[in-house]
């Protein structure tokens, strides 16, 4: 017993706290239920409540964010250009971005969505990380459309670092890359006749016809399967292929939109644009081995018996695209983030028994393969392969 304090001195100040604590409840509800609090966000903060949100949200980042490690993104040229494409269609309507304003309507929410060039600064790589894919509550700042992808949430945090130092010229430029000439909708442009150019909102990220990915995170669609690619889009607008990038993309296509834009892309020749590049990581002889014969004694089978030029249509081609990309999906299907669908736990299954050394080594060689002289090659191999799969095309 605390000297000085007898029982029912004891029980008495407890009453009294509980009782206070009661009224308290009761008052908040009162003023809640009477309706005098003005939330309206016509009407501002005042100063000492937004200092004291500023304070709040600041120490909650700090906190939160504390055992997040940051990956080395100095000069990550491919982050930053698929940050930077991210973030013309994905923050830019509120935040602006060098050159474009934010969205009018934007500029009314409360808080409002600050230009963030001023902003980063303040932030460590792992503060900004936090903040791009959890969101904030009582902002309006969204939180990542995929929970599982913290790659492409890195993506944006680079270009985010990049972001302070640019001129209206060089945000154009990484934003929108080839296809900045023409910024028109995707729907504009399907419309606009068999002649459609590029389609703008995709090429932004996907190249255009004369010109590969912006990014080596980024796939080529050019001379892709047209049955794969629609199949594609509706696993990501269907939420069944993750990725913060593309679900909102793939979301606003409807059906006639997606096999359209499929069948633009299916159409396209794979160009020879990029030389095979310079710097593959990993054995490309013993890639192609594990290519055309697979690892029976891990059983692995062979990678062309699926994905040949020549294969079912269901089944992606793996030539030519970027060695980063690859090894980035095999990633994915191994740890089961890419596996919600019969076809890619298909695939998942057999990521699961690859090592990393076998992924350095089997994407190396898909990337090194130049797409179109590739036919020939491809359909050898798949005359060759063992699980040969029905040719459609
Ligand atoms: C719907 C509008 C909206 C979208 C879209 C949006 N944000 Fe925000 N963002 C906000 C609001 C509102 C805040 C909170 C501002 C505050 O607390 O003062 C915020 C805050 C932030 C902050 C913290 C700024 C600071 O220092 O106070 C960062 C960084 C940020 N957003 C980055 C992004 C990025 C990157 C994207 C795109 C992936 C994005 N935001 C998309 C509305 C948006
Ligand atoms: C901001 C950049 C960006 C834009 C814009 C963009 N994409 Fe993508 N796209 C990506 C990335 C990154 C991926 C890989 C995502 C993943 O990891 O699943 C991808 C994947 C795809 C895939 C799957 C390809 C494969 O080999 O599996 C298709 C199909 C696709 N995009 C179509 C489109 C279409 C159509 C548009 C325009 C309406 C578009 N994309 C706009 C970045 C973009
Ligand atoms: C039995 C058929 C089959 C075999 C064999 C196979 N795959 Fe696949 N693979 C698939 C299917 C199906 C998909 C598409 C999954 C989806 O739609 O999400 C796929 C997708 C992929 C992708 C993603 C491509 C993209 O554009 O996103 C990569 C990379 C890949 N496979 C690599 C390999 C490698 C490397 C091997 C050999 C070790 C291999 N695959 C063997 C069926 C196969």
């Amino acid at each position: 017993m605390i000297p000085g304090f007898s029982t029912p001195r004891l029980r008495a100040l407890g009453s009294w706290i509980v009782g206070s604590l009661v009224a308290v409840i009761c008052a908040a509800l009162l003023f809640a239920w009477s309706g005098l609090y003005n939330i309206a966000a016509s009407s501002g903060h005042l100063a000492v409540t937004r200092a004291f949100l500023e304070f709040g949200m600041t120490n909650s980042v700090r906190t939160q964010s504390a055992m997040i490690e940051a990956p080395n993104l100095v000069n990550d040229v491919d982050r930053v250009r698929l940050g930077a494409g991210h973030y013309q269609g994905g923050c830019a309507p509120c935040h602006g971005a060098p050159g474009e304003p934010a969205n009018p309507i934007a500029k009314h929410m409360l808080p409002p969505p600050p230009t963030l060039a001023p902003h980063v600064k303040r932030w460590q790589d792992k503060h900004l990380f936090w903040i791009v894919k959890h969101g904030m509550k009582y902002t309006g700042m969204p939180a990542w459309a995929s929970q599982d992808r913290d790659d492409e949430v890195w993506a944006v945090v680079a270009f985010l670092r990049r972001l302070p130092h640019l001129t209206p010229e060089g945000y154009r430029e990484l934003a929108y890359g080839s296809a900045s000439a023409q910024r028109r909708p995707v729907t504009a442009l399907l419309s606009s006749g068999s002649d459609t150019p590029d389609i703008a909102a995709c090429a932004k990220c996907h190249g255009t016809k004369s010109a590969g990915p912006t990014s080596s995170l980024v796939p080529r669609l050019a001379g892709q399967s047209e049955t794969y690619l629609a199949q594609a889009l509706r696993d990501y607008a269907e939420n069944s292929r993750q990725s913060g990038i593309m679900e909102p993309i793939a979301a606003e296509l409807d059906e006639l939109t997606v096999k359209a834009v499929a069948a633009y892309y299916a159409g396209l020749e794979r160009h020879r644009d990029r030389q095979p590049e310079p710097s593959l990581t990993g054995d490309h002889d013993a890639g192609e081995k594990i290519a055309r014969n697979g690892a029976p004694e891990e059983a692995i089978p062979s990678c062309l018996s699926c994905h040949g030029q020549n294969a079912a249509e269901r089944y992606p081609r793996l030539a030519g695209q970027p060695q980063r990309y690859l090894a980035l999906q095999l990633g994915l299907f191994r740890s089961g983030v890419r596996a919600n669908t019969e076809r890619a736990r298909t695939m998942a299954a057999i990521a699961e028994r690859l090592s990393d050394r076998q992924i350095a080594q089997v994407t190396a060689y898909f990337a090194s393969l130049p797409p179109l002289s590739l036919t020939q090659n491809m359909r050898d191999a798949a005359v060759d392969a063992p699980a040969k799969q029905g040719a459609q095309r």
